[in-house]
This record gives C-alpha cells, sequence and structure tokens, in this order.
C-alpha cells in the first residue's frame, strides 16, 4: 500500500506526540517529534553559552554543529545531539522556559524544516509539531490541528509532571503553557495555525482514546480511498 504522510499540529500539552506515537505504531510509520528537535538546539544553547540571553548570531553561527538524530529503543523514542542520548535534558524546566525563544528564530527553523523535510521524502511519517502541515509538508495526505484550553492542558502537564516528582506548581505550569502559546502564535516566522485543510479537534471535553478514535477512523479513509 502506498504510504502517506499525516502531520499533526496544535497547541502545547494537547497529546499529540501520545496520539502520533500510537498512530505511527499501529501503521508501522515512522514517528518523529519535531518539538524536540527545537528542544535540543534549546539544550545545545543553554550548555554551549551558559546563559539565557539569547544571542541569536552565535546560535546561528553555531547551527553547523548541531547534529540531531532519533533512536527507537523499546522504552520509546530518543532524541541525540551529537550522538549523546538527551532525551531526559530536553524536557527539564530551563529548556521549556526558553524553547519557544529559540524557535521564533527564522534561521533555526529553516535549518530544522530541510531535516523534517528529508526525514519525511519517503512517506510513511507521522510527524507532529506546529507547521507540519502548513510548512514541512503543506501538501501532507492527512492534517490535523489539536486545541484545548489552556487550563486542561496545564492540568494534564502538571498530573504528568507530579508523577516523574516534579515540584512545579499547576500555576507556574499555566503561565509557562500560556507564554509558549503567546510566542508560538505571534512570532514572525511560521506562526502557530491551522492549515486551511486540517481537521481541527479540540480536545478539551474527550479522552486520549476518543481523539485516537477520531484521528484513526479519518486516516483510514483516507487510506481506504487511495488503494480503490
Ligand atoms: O511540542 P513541544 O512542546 O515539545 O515544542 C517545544 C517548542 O518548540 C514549542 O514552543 C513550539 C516549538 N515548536 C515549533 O515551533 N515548531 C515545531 N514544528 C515544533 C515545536
Amino acid at each position: 500500500m502506498q504510504k502517506i504522510i499525516v502531520a499533526i499540529d496544535g497547541f502545547a500539552s494537547t497529546g499529540k506526540s501520545s496520539l502520533a506515537k500510537r498512530l505511527a505504531k499501529s501503521l508501522n510509520y515512522t514517528y518523529i517529534d519535531t518539538g524536540a528537535m527545537y528542544r535540543a538546539i534549546t539544550y545545545f544553547y543553554l550548555q554551549q553559552f551558559n546563559t539565557n540571553f539569547i544571542n541569536k548570531k552565535e546560535l546561528i553561527s553555531s547551527l553547523a554543529n548541531i547534529k540531531i538524530h532519533f533512536e527507537d529503543n523499546l522504552l520509546g523514542q530518543k532524541t541525540f545531539l551529537n550522538n549523546v542520548n538527551i532525551s531526559e535534558e530536553i524536557r527539564q524546566n530551563h529548556v521549556n522556559s526558553e524553547v519557544s525563544n529559540i524557535a521564533k528564530i527564522k534561521e533555526v527553523r529553516t535549518f530544522l524544516v530541510k531535516q523534517q523535510q528529508v526525514l519525511g521524502k519517503d512517506k510513511g511519517i507521522i510527524m507532529d509539531g506546529r507547521d507540519i502541515g502548513t510548512v514541512v509538508f503543506p501538501n501532507a495526505e492527512c492534517k490535523f490541528f489539536l486545541t484545548a484550553t489552556p487550563q486542561v492542558r496545564a492540568k494534564r502537564r502538571y498530573l504528568e509532571q507530579l508523577k516523574k516528582d516534579s515540584s512545579e506548581s499547576y500555576e507556574s505550569v499555566l503561565a509557562n503553557i500560556n507564554k509558549r502559546d503567546r510566542i508560538d502564535r505571534s512570532r514572525y516566522t511560521s506562526p502557530l495555525t491551522k492549515a486551511e485543510d486540517a481537521y481541527e479537534i479540540d480536545v478539551t471535553e474527550l479522552s486520549l482514546g476518543e481523539v485516537y478514535e477520531i484521528i484513526w477512523s479519518y486516516v483510514s479513509r483516507k487510506l481506504d480511498n487511495r488503494v480503490s
């Protein structure tokens, strides 16, 4: 069967990556977490320059020294920066706080979009992010755009972090989500926005399983139509 590209975009903490991983498993496709790539560059910057003040020039000139790749193992997908596994580090608070500021830099986006397009050139890919359906793969066969209220998203993230023994309060998680939404939506280069032909799903009142059913039936129909 001919393979397709599925783009899952939307706001932070709407379950994009869990849904994308599950879909990739069902279809035996490759899953790519593009947020992890922006996080890897942010982590690199914070490590290398040890400052939260982002010097764009310095960052842009060091992009050539950044190599990101993914590896799948039994525990899931791992993100590597210059051959070092940084999957845990890129989820830390200092990365959460800075990643939107790094993701708004045009040169960073161009650098990563090129790599994302190469990763998807043979199709058979589920990619989640913010600009997959609009910029990375505007011709993707299936596009989803997930939304939910900031409060519901903050609650989900807060409960997830509690399991990891995080001491961050719900209020602080909510503030971080609001800040990232604002930066992601208002940035000049490829702001977070729904592709015209994307299927928008408001997940505020839906469980992950319910959202998955909606996505699965839409993708199955697309695949059936391609066969007949
Ligand atoms: O999905 P995430 O929370 O891991 O994304 C981290 C940040 O990267 C978030 O601020 C939005 C940004 N991002 C982006 O601008 N474009 C993408 N394709 C993926 C993520």
